[in-house]
């Protein structure tokens, strides 16, 4: 790579056959290009796979050493892998002194890697003490702009919310396995009985605690203490890391629902000052990242299948709470894929090699 070199930052692209990677790719065909060389790279199962990126057919390198060779100060990698893949390999990226954004949970939670949504705290990228920065989780990151300009009009004193997860979450293996349910229970009258889905199904659920198909599963993540659920403590860790209220009381509960991209959630918020629907409705329709959709009337708010495919997090439903003159409630969807993790990574590493430039063209 050094001796051919293109113009402009490389940029790496760790796990670009995945459900994340694959989106990131046709981003780096329709955003304004940035980058110098763009190298692929993901397990030794899909290496020498070609996959097309700006236009060019790009082989698919395995993950080795030698796959960052050339990599050095001014150039980005992202990782779209498993945490331990990005535990393992983000610090051979940092020794050789480029920066890595991380779309896993390996270091959300690390004091040294700042954990970024642009629109909310972007400028936390520019100090990296470790050269790493992180990008949230797709829950915390559907809510988080309409929650940060709430938070900045009024003060966000406490929150709760549901989320209704799409299977594209789990990544592929969680669309194949609806997909997969969807065709073995489709056409029949299955879900009136007790057990009938789950013994059409089987045992194969895939990444899921149960089958999707014609279901819901309250759940997502590992078991932690209290009954709590690794992704549910995830978000209330991350949200109250992004929006700097590090004592904010947060109750999450997880959804798995049947759709395949495109994240719901519940909000209600309370603030330290009394809410206007009518001015919440302005503050969110000005948010950066966030697109009003809200006129019951006219049968309009948004849904996960309007929501797949784009960039905002569409909000709707905003009500006044019945019963507290400081409570906001509020319907979210947005694209976990694309506004969950491959946008908000795409702009992380744009950041990162606008702020930490080297190159003279
Ligand atoms: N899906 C979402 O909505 C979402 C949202 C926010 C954050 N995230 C996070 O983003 C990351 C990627 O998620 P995803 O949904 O794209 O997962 P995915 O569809 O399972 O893709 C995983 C990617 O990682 C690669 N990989 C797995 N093990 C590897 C190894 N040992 N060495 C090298 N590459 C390896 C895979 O390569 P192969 O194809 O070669 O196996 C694939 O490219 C995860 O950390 C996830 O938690 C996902």
């Amino acid at each position: 790579m050094t001796a051919t070199r293109s113009p402009g930052p490389a940029l790496a692209v760790v796990g670009a056959t995945g459900a994340v990677g694959s989106v990131v790719l046709r981003m780096l065909s329709e955003r304004a290009d940035v980058w110098g060389d763009v190298r692929l790279i993901a397990s030794a199962r899909t290496a020498g796979r070609m996959l097309t990126v700006r236009a060019r057919e790009t082989e698919v390198l395995a993950l080795t050493e030698d796959a960052f060779d050339g990599l050095g100060a001014g150039d980005v990698a992202l990782f779209l892998t498993p945490a331990e893949v990005s535990a393992r390999w983000a610090p051979v990226v940092t020794a050789r002194g480029a920066r890595v954004v991380d779309q896993s949970s390996a270091f959300r939670e690390d004091p040294e890697v700042p954990l970024v949504v642009p629109e909310v705290n972007g400028d936390a990228v520019r100090s990296l003490p470790r050269g790493i920065v992180a990008g949230p989780d797709c829950v915390t990151a559907a809510m988080i702009a309409s929650l940060g300009a709430l938070h900045a009009e009024y003060g966000l004193a406490d929150l709760a919310v549901s989320s209704y997860q799409a299977a594209s979450a789990a990544g592929r293996a969680g669309s194949e396995a609806l997909r997969r349910q969807v065709s073995l229970v489709a056409g029949t009258s299955l879900g009136e009985q007790p057990g009938d889905v789950r013994r059409a199904v089987g045992d194969d659920t895939g990444p899921f605690a149960g089958p999707l198909a014609l279901n819901v599963v309250p759940w997502s993540g590992e078991l932690c203490e209290g009954g709590w659920s690794s992704h549910e403590l995830a978000v209330r860790a991350q949200t109250r890391r992004i929006l700097r209220l590090e004592e904010l009381p947060v109750a999450v509960t997880c959804v798995q629902v049947p759709v395949l991209t495109g994240h719901s959630l519940t909000v209600r918020a309370r603030f330290d000052a009394e809410v206007d629907a009518g001015r919440a409705r302005e503050v969110l329709d000005a948010a950066p990242g966030v697109v009003l959709v809200d006129d019951p009337a006219a049968g309009e708010f948004p849904t996960p299948s309007d929501a797949a495919g784009t960039d905002p997090a569409w909000v709707g439903r905003v009500r006044a709470s019945l019963d507290d003159p400081c409570g906001l409630e509020f319907f979210v969807c947005a694209d976990n894929l694309r506004q969950g993790a491959a946008l908000n990574a795409t702009r992380l590493a744009e950041l990162i090699a606008a702020e930490f430039a080297t190159f003279t063209l």
